[in-house]
């Protein structure tokens, strides 16, 4: 099960950023549908992510890790409309690539599936 998981938020991360270079060459079009495309991932990536908390004792750690999970997803999803918006998205990056590391490396240091940490 984690690995349909991994894959949603693998997949998500490249569709990430195929709309900001879709919006860096001015295909506004491309992007607005790359970005529908994107948010039905951010709905996988948080079912998959409900499916694993079902099949366990859900206990503080895991709710963290999955908090941090969906502020990841809204930090994606401030960054492409910032971006679109043509508004500043340092903060946002920052603070994406923080969470991004963090929560990748919660979920790889966690009982299921792959324990890298
Ligand atoms: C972009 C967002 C997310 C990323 C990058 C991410 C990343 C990961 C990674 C790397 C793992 C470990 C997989 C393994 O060990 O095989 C994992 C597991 C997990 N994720 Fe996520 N996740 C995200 C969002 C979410 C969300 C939104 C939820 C809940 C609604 C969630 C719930 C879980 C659970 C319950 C696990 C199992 C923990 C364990 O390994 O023991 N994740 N995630």
């Amino acid at each position: 099960m984690t690995h349909a998981h991994i894959t949603t938020w693998a997949i998500a991360l490249i569709l990430f950023l195929v709309v900001l270079a879709l919006h860096k060459s001015g295909k506004a079009k491309g992007a607005k549908i790359v970005s529908m495309t994107l948010r039905l991932f951010y709905i996988l990536i948080v079912a998959t992510g409900i499916l694993l908390l079902l099949e366990i004792n859900i206990n503080g750690a895991y709710l963290w890790k999955a908090l941090v999970g969906i502020v990841v997803i809204g930090l994606m999803e401030m960054i492409t409309v910032r971006t679109r918006k043509a508004k500043s998205t340092t903060v946002f990056w920052v603070l994406f690539v923080l969470a991004l590391v963090y929560v990748i490396y919660l979920g790889f240091s966690m009982s299921m599936g792959f324990k890298f940490f």
